[in-house]
């Protein structure tokens, strides 16, 4: 398989990869307000075709959220879920000054701490109710 990795995500491809996994949908207006206010965003091709995508949003300071981390179910168990969490993990990394640091918080679907487990995240659900990461430097 041929991996691609690109910084950009059109409407369609989001409510494409959000159809594709079962979430609830939104209308084309919302994701380009939401498209236009994030962070850092990537998506997969996987042959040139449409594999996953992940999008980061936040303060671009002190606090961000990993979010809409989904990869098509046809996909999924090829690594690429981790490609995306660390290549978000990487441009937010490469953002944090000296002396900085910043805290990427998630919302796990049931089931998928694990994931976001082997991707560094801390889970400590006695403590906090969703997963972190502290990036520090
Ligand atoms: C969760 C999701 C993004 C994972 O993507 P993926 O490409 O299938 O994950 P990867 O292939 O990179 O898996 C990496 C590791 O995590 C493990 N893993 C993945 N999903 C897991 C789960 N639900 N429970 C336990 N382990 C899991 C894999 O087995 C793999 O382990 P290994 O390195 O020991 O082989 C994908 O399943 C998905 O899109 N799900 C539907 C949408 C969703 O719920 N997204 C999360 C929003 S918070």
């Amino acid at each position: 398989m041929k991996f691609k990795i690109e910084y950009n995500i059109s409407i369609n491809e989001f409510l494409e990869m959000v159809e594709s996994v079962g979430w609830e949908t939104y209308t084309e207006e919302q994701v380009k307000r939401a498209l236009d206010n994030t962070m850092y965003m990537v998506k997969v091709l996987v042959n040139d075709k449409l594999a996953g995508i992940g999008r980061v949003v936040g303060d671009n300071s002190i606090v961000c959220i990993l979010s809409d981390v989904c990869v098509k179910p046809e996909y999924q168990g090829k690594g690429i879920g981790t490609i995306i969490v660390n290549r978000l993990r990487e441009l937010i990394e490469e953002n944090v000054g000296v002396g900085e640091k910043m805290q990427i918080e998630l919302t796990p679907t049931a089931g998928n701490e694990a994931f976001y487990q082997k991707c560094g995240f801390k889970y400590k659900p006695e403590k906090i109710t969703g997963m972190y990461l502290w990036i520090k430097k």
